[in-house]
């Protein structure tokens, strides 16, 4: 494999030729927070989040799908760079509800441990939020709009990985969302419920459904003749 040798703060590494910024970085154990990148998917670039400093560059690059090449000096860790990532994540901040409590994905959610790690504590910006209806009327998942960072990765999973192609980017500007075509529901459209794109989602825009309420309440609820298969006893001598 052909190798090129670059510096990523002050560390210099060899990586592969066609490597980007953020996966040469990511070999040599240094940190670069992403949210639209997914290792599995192709990089798009949208949310900026892994803004990095290249000598040379007039301005900062998206680490995700900047290329290295032979001699390129990097710095990933620079008040510039911290700078301009705090103010991404705060943008994004702005539009999303504040409900974490109560979010199915609280704790697990990418863009919550980004802010953390980059020491957001309170949200600067106050202005108009997107609210959209909850896509809920199918057995499998749970849609909210208004929780999407319009980070593409569902988009890139239905299609890449199932070839699908349920999801697009919809609308545009400030009403730009991510939904199956016309805005229709997913129980309209073609969707598989294979939770692929629940299982990219970095936020709780998509996520699977949690029945264990409802799953509760039919066993205990014996009208509905839920049979409960259990272990057969074992006899002790
Ligand atoms: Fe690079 Fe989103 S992770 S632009």
């Amino acid at each position: 494999m052909e190798m090129v040798n670059i510096t990523i703060d002050g560390q210099k590494v060899q990586v592969p030729k066609n490597a980007t910024v953020l996966e040469a970085a990511r070999s040599c154990g240094v940190k670069i927070p992403s949210l639209c990148y997914h290792p599995e998917l192709r990089p798009e670039g949208a949310c900026r989040v892994c803004m990095v400093e290249v000598e040379g560059a007039r301005t900062l690059v998206a680490s995700c799908v900047y290329p290295v090449s032979e001699g390129m000096v990097v710095r990933t860790n620079t008040p510039a760079v911290r700078q301009a990532r705090k103010l991404v994540v705060e943008l994004l901040l702005a539009n999303h509800p504040q409900d974490c409590l109560s979010c199915q994905r609280n704790l697990n959610c990418e863009l919550q441990t980004i802010a953390a790690d980059l020491g957001i504590r309170k949200i600067r910006f106050d202005g108009e939020k997107k609210s959209y209806p909850l896509d809920a009327d199918n057995p499998s998942l749970v849609r909210d709009p208004s929780k999407c960072i319009l980070c593409g990765r569902c988009i890139r999973a239905c299609s890449e990985r199932q070839g699908v192609h349920v999801y697009s980017f919809v609308n545009r500007g400030f009403n730009t969302t991510v939904a199956p075509a016309f805005n229709q529901g997913l129980h309209q459209v073609a969707c598989t419920y294979c939770g692929q794109c629940a299982s990219v989602c970095p936020t709780g825009a998509i996520v699977e459904k949690d029945d264990t309420a409802a799953v509760w309440q039919a066993l205990s609820d014996p009208a509905k003749h839920v049979v409960v298969q259990t272990a057969p006893a074992v006899r002790v001598a």
